[in-house]
């Protein structure tokens, strides 16, 4: 059997599964006719072979010719490149950056670190009418016309709606460069689209990989059955730990660092699609091990509201191993000759062991190694999971009315 992502936990002797089991086929029904009927686009995306295949006519040149992307967007059209390219490029790589932000002083910083010439802005929106990205658009546009004179347009990427929203508008206008999001796949649905896809092949991550991954993953996420679909098992857990035993926060804590913005990604996919009608579980980004020295008191002994979910990586793209040295003294002696993978493999056994002792409960995620592969496959897991939860809490999980009132203010006060 091909490895794939797995997940880890060992509860299924303490939850009465039948709770769900009893309604599974009509779940499981409900949620593929959304995919059948194509109004949930995010189940096809693994199916991109054509996009694929128009990409380097459009973006070779693009590739070849800037040194960095400049992304700008926000939510699900930010969170979604940023976790993936950090995951397989680093948090260190400059080859795209994502600027998710207003920040004035962290806005002119980038403008002062960044060379204009060699920089591609690549603003993404699915809506094309969102605040923030327009009004990074709106300061960058005559700057970059002033800057670069007649060659602006070639800096300008946009990925938006086909038809709908002013990016569009001002893409068509303008004669830019530009890709679609599919109107049926929602914002924080879109990493596998061209939302996570451009700025993923200018910054050289195996496409096909990632969408093999994520279609090896979505096979074992199409079984009517909660032992094998590891979607259903996950959002079960989440479910029934927050109806049966009031755990209101879910922790996403992964033991990588270049992993930690998947866990931010995945705050705003759990969060804007369970957060309804009073009910749903608060999600938590933390990091390990980094959290263990910061959050990790209050999980071992604060309040029983809280579920732990780890992320481990089993082989990362690099291996550091602490060799042994004069400097290392006897009672040190125990870290040398190991991997610091080894080390942080280790101190995630350790916290999970050590909950578990307390009577904390938690469950991890595995994969098997850090490469675009098992990255497809975790996405396509969080989203799956996420759509299935929806079915579970009976919310809708692909809107977001709750965050259109402050919009609504937003733009009442600024027309004063
Ligand atoms: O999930 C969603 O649809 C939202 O959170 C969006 O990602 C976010 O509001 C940004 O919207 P847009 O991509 O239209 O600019």
């Amino acid at each position: 059997m091909k490895k794939n992502v797995q997940l880890n936990d060992s509860f299924s002797g303490i939850f009465d599964f039948n709770l769900i089991q009893k309604n599974l086929a009509s779940y499981h029904e409900k949620l593929h006719q959304k995919f059948k009927d194509k109004t949930l686009g995010f189940y096809d995306l693994p199916d991109q072979s054509s996009f694929l295949e128009l990409l380097p006519s459009k973006l070779n040149f693009i590739r070849d010719h800037f040194e960095t992307m400049i992304v700008l967007g926000i939510g699900g059209s930010a969170l979604g490149p940023k976790a993936l390219i950090e995951a397989l490029c680093g948090i260190y790589q400059r080859r795209v950056l994502v600027v998710d932000f207003l920040d004035p002083f962290a806005f002119t910083q980038l403008l002062e670190t960044i060379n204009l010439k060699t920089s591609l802005f690549t603003f993404i929106s699915k809506s094309g009418e969102t605040t923030e990205t327009l009004s990074q658009l709106f300061v960058l546009y005559p700057l970059l016309k002033k800057k670069l004179g007649a060659t602006w347009k070639k800096h300008f990427l946009i990925i938006t709606d086909p038809e709908k929203g002013f990016l569009r508008q001002f893409a068509n206008e303008q004669a830019l460069l530009s890709f679609e999001v599919p109107p049926n796949v929602g914002g924080r649905f879109s990493v596998l689209s061209s939302v996570g896809l451009v700025p993923a092949y200018f910054a050289g991550i195996p496409l096909e990989e990632l969408l093999k991954g994520a279609q090896q993953m979505r096979q074992a996420c199409s079984l009517c059955n909660l032992e094998k679909n590891p979607a259903y098992r996950l959002a079960s857990l989440l479910y029934l730990f927050y109806h049966l035993q009031k755990r209101n926060i879910v922790v996403l804590m992964p033991y990588a660092e270049s992993l930690f913005s998947i866990a931010g990604w995945f705050a705003q996919l759990w969060g804007e699609s369970i957060g309804k009608k009073m009910s749903g579980s608060t999600p938590v980004a933390a990091s390990g091990p980094k959290d263990q020295h910061s959050q990790l008191q209050l999980y071992m002994e604060g309040p029983q509201d809280k579920l732990l979910v780890f992320l481990e990586v089993e082989k990362f793209k690099q291996e550091i191993k602490i060799e042994n040295s004069e400097i290392i003294p006897d009672r040190f002696q125990y870290l040398t000759q190991h991997s610091f993978a080894k080390v942080m493999n280790v101190e995630l056994q350790a916290t999970q062991q050590a909950l578990a002792e307390a009577e904390r409960p938690s469950l991890k995620i595995m994969l098997p190694e850090q490469n675009a592969s098992y990255l497809g496959g975790l996405f396509f897991l969080l989203e799956m999971s996420t759509a299935f939860a929806g079915e579970l809490f009976q919310v809708n999980a692909f809107d977001q009315p709750g965050v259109e009132a402050g919009k609504k203010i937003t733009r009442e006060i600024l027309s004063q």
